[in-house]
């Protein structure tokens, strides 16, 4: 990892919109982009399909480290997730893989396994990070550092319209209970819980468009690499 590529970490609880915001900056600076959730996520999906989800910690993590995973933009611009050649774009965003990711993600075996993946992404010209410990543990020494939130209630909503646009039909006093049940996992685990960086700058978007947030975002990021 080179110390001098700048970084710019977004963390926060899932719905909080910090997937869309770190792509719409990342483009916005031209700069890398990392979605560590999908990492998470990879290393669940690949332990039910391979029937290792009960498996010994050690050996999962041999596992996560064998993993061979593309991200790609196609010719449409979407972003496509290759694991071992097969594309699993649409099976990683579902409930069901979220819930496999938080299980693996308490182990600290994966998420030393992740570590050195995640310190990969950090190229020139700058990476933008977006999970939950980017700030924290993977890139303590990011310049900019942002914990984006919103409340609980309105995250539950934002999933619900998503998925209600996807023709997926789930309700919302279930999605605001895996909301949740998830927060608490993330934030309670003993390795690398959810919380904001001391150095973090917090946004609550509960009451902002993605535009505002963005616009916020990019203000603070001219403001502190134009000055490092
Ligand atoms: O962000 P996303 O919903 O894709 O993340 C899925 C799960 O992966 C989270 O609920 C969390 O348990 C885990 N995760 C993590 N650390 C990260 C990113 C995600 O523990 N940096």
């Amino acid at each position: 990892m080179s110390k001098t590529v700048p970084v710019l970490t977004i963390d926060g609880p899932s719905g909080s919109g910090k997937g869309t915001i770190a792509r719409r900056v990342a483009e916005a600076l031209g700069w890398h982009l990392l979605d560590s959730g999908a990492l998470y996520r990879l290393v669940g999906l690949a332990a039910a399909q391979r029937g290792m989800s009960d498996a010994p910690p050690s050996e999962l993590a041999a596992m996560a480290r064998g993993l061979v995973i593309r991200f790609l933009t196609d010719e449409d611009g979407n972003e496509r997730i290759l694991l071992d050649s097969r594309d699993v774009t649409g099976e990683l965003r579902t409930e069901e893989c979220g819930r496999l990711a938080s299980a693996v993600a308490v182990l600290p075996e994966i998420r030393e396994a992740l570590q050195a993946v995640q310190h990969g992404f950090r190229k020139p010209p700058g990476l933008v990070a977006d999970g939950r410990d980017m700030g924290t543990h993977i890139f303590p020494d990011a310049q900019l550092k942002v914990y984006l939130t919103a409340s609980a209630e309105e995250r539950a909503k934002r999933r619900h319209k998503q998925l209600k646009d996807k023709g997926i039909g789930v309700s919302l006093a279930a999605l605001s209970r895996d909301i949740e049940d998830r927060d608490r996992r993330d934030s309670e685990r003993s390795v690398a819980p959810l919380r904001p960086a001391a150095d973090a700058r917090v946004l609550d978007s509960s009451k902002l468009t993605i535009d505002d947030v963005t616009r916020t975002v990019l203000e603070w990021a001219r403001e502190t690499y134009a000055a490092g």
